[in-house]
């Protein structure tokens, strides 16, 4: 249901369940939680990529046949997992990346909200098509889309339930960038190597800065992130990052 392929620092995450659009159901998630858990933990794992298998779906969204006969406890229960597996992405320590190839919708477009970054072949379409079904977002949709464009862009998309291909993601800040199709991975790949060439207690003291700022005041944003960049004047990292620009050559990083 999920492959993982490590290589280099680098662990790609790819959703796999084609008869059914690689769409979320419990036990993927549950596979997906106790994933992003272990690699979390791996140290010498600096970068996550999410991807689907196949040509046509990145997630296209939680899984329909199973939550038509759900309670609203196993709703909620469901929920929490989904979005659990979502704030987990978030704080763990790597830079993680949704490699989007085809159909985002639903819990698909959540679960590409949940990464650092999200890049996209032109053939991807995003959406949060809930309100079709009766229901609404449940994986942090609501709330991730309104922050990443503003509230609203994401009424819009969240009170139609359309879909929007993947130029005018781009050109509402949903996406970082746009690739064709069977350059997606490719062009992922090579950003994420340019990730790893800068300093990695520096990316994970930016992550940190950048998520707990989101939702507070700018003045106690400002001071999480003067207390990130203090720390880092205690690292090694800083010394040879400056030192190497001064003596001119690449810098080598040992954390
Ligand atoms: N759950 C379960 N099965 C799904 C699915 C989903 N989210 N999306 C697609 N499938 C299944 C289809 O039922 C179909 O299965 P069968 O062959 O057994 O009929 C198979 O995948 C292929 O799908 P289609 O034949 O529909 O393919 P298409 O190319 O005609 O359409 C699509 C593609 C536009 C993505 C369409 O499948 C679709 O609209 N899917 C549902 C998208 C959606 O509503 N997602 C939101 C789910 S709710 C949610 O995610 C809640 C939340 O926030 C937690």
């Amino acid at each position: 249901m999920i492959t993982i392929h490590k290589e280099n620092q680098i662990a790609v995450l790819t959703f796999n369940r084609p008869e059914s659009l690689n769409a979320l159901n419990r036990e993927t998630l549950e596979i997906f939680s106790k994933t992003v858990k272990e690699i979390a933990a791996q140290k010498q794992i600096s970068i996550i990529i999410l991807t689907g298998a196949g040509d046509k779906a990145f997630i296209a969204g939680a899984d329909i046949k199973e939550m038509q006969s759900m309670t609203p406890l196993e709703a909620s229960h469901f929920a929490a997992l989904g979005q659990q597996v979502l704030l987990d992405l978030e704080h763990a320590s790597q830079i993680t990346i949704a490699a989007v190839n085809g159909f985002a919708l639903g819990g698909g477009c959540e679960v590409a909200m949940g990464c650092d970054l999200i890049y996209a072949s032109e053939k991807a379409k995003f959406g949060q098509p809930e309100v079709n079904l009766g229901v609404t977002p449940g994986f942090g949709g609501t709330q991730r889309l309104m922050r990443l464009v503003g509230p609203m862009r994401a009424r819009e998309m969240i009170y139609t339930g359309g879909t929007i291909d993947a130029k005018e993601a781009l050109a509402i800040g949903l996406i970082a960038k746009v690739f064709p199709h069977d350059q997606l991975m490719p062009k992922v790949l090579e950003l994420a190597k340019n990730i790893l060439t800068k300093g990695p207690e520096a990316l994970r003291r930016s992550k940190i800065a950048l998520r707990e700022g989101l939702d507070i005041a700018l003045s106690r944003a400002c001071t999480i992130e003067r207390e990130q960049f203090a720390l880092c004047f205690a690292s090694p990292e800083q010394k040879e990052g400056m030192a190497a620009f001064l003596e001119k050559r690449k810098p080598v990083w040992r954390s």
